[in-house]
């Protein structure tokens, strides 16, 4: 692509970026928990309207779709996302745009994705007589709450009219230095389901066990047991991890047995079907144990988001046009992560990139006093607007 290109973007987000700084502040200091961001979406809505951007609003309540059409729109379309929602965590630092919503805090960075977003339709809307296709904006809620705002999205047709072939979004991150950026082809992100389970049996003295079904050593049993999914079940090449964080019994004592225990973990993986089996196996796993030491175990598996698969080209793709916006050295490959991301719901659908943006350093994500080097998003806005033209250029 015409490298004349790159610079006129980079003035363009440069141009930007004291407005889209603003944008991220407000956002910021009126956060708003997951598929409740009725005023972030409407002071969305309000920068498209000013920018005369068209879009659609009602999508799960607060999302938004905008259109930005190029030369030839229906030749080709893409789709570029941004999360809208914040954590229910009291924010802790001490900033002149510190959170206003108390208990709520935009600790994971959405509210610099959707700024950066509104960074980018401006620089394309801009740019629409350079580029053939259409460019499709999602403005997603409710990334941090199962079922999550994308698989709602989905449903509600968010990638039809017109179906986008491919899409990009990105993430902040504290552990790249500003000005560099991540990537990862293939899989990247885990599925992640939560765990509940209820172990029954007969409580009673703890000097007697004769005559009790001990709860406590079935809970043991299971937990330990259930490890064998990870060590012994599953393929060496499918990584997989169960923990489980909470163990807690109603009524037991030094000298009691508990008629009742209740174990929570979390499992999670990146193949789906081996995920669907190792559910399975877990509940026969642990029924089996209690039932061998006369007891009972009921087992939830409460299903979240699927693990997350960056496609190979698009990914390349994506890629390639960093290290000409940023320089090789500043493009950096990802390791694998165990959390999980709603942005796997568009990948189960149709080819997509999930990239890491630099933000410099912070204390983690999901934390008190997590915060980003602003100047991140000029470099957001700028590069994700050129791996868009190159998307569309190159597929
Ligand atoms: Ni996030």
């Amino acid at each position: 692509m015409d490298n004349n290109l790159v610079n006129k973007i980079k003035e363009f987000a440069s141009q930007n970026y004291d407005e889209v700084l603003a944008i991220r502040r407000h956002l910021h200091q009126n956060p708003e928990l997951s598929f409740q961001e009725f005023n972030t979406s409407k002071y969305i809505q309000d920068v498209l309207t000013k920018l005369e951007i068209e879009f659609e609003t009602g999508f799960v309540k607060t999302g938004i779709v905008a259109l930005i059409k190029g030369k030839n729109p229906e030749s080709k379309v893409i789709a570029l996302r941004a999360d809208m929602d914040a954590l229910p965590i009291l924010e802790e630092n001490n900033i002149s745009y510190k959170s206003q919503n108390n208990g709520v805090m935009h600790a994971c960075g959405h509210d610099v994705h959707s700024a950066s977003l509104l960074g980018v339709a401006s620089i394309l809307n801009k740019l629409k007589s350079e580029f053939e296709g259409t460019i499709k904006f999602i403005f997603q809620p409710g990334e941090e709450k199962l079922p999550g705002g994308a698989s709602l999205m989905i449903k509600e047709g968010v990638l039809e009219n017109p179906s986008p072939r491919t899409i990009l979004g990105q993430h902040v991150f504290p552990d790249l230095p500003l000005g560099k950026v991540g990537f990862r082809p293939g899989m990247y992100m885990a599925s992640t389901d939560e765990l509940y389970l209820t172990v029954k049996g007969k409580g009673g003295h703890a000097a007697l066990p004769h005559k009790c079904v001990d709860t406590v050593l079935i809970a043991c049993e299971i937990i330990s047991s259930l490890q064998q999914i990870v060590s012994r079940h599953a393929k060496p090449d499918v990584p997989s991890v169960l923990s489980f964080g909470k163990i807690n019994s109603t009524g037991g004592a030094t000298n009691i047995i508990p008629d009742e225990v209740k174990i929570e973990g979390t499992f999670r993986t990146m193949n789906e079907e081996w995920r669907e089996k190792a559910h399975k196996k877990m509940v026969k796993i642990a029924e089996g144990i209690a039932e061998s030491m006369g007891g009972k175990c009921e087992f939830e598996v409460r299903k979240g988001y699927p693990f997350l698969k960056n496609d190979e080209k698009v990914t390349q793709i994506a890629q390639e046009a960093a290290i000409a916006y940023l320089g090789k050295e500043n493009v950096i490959d990802l390791d694998l992560r165990m959390t999980a991301e709603d942005f796997s719901y568009y990948t189960q659908s149709i080819p997509g990139c999930f990239y890491r943006l630099g933000t410099g350093e912070s204390t983690g994500l999901h934390t008190s006093t997590f915060n980003v080097d602003e100047k991140s998003l000029e470099i957001g806005m700028g590069m994700m607007s050129w791996l868009a033209l190159n998307l569309l250029d190159k597929q």
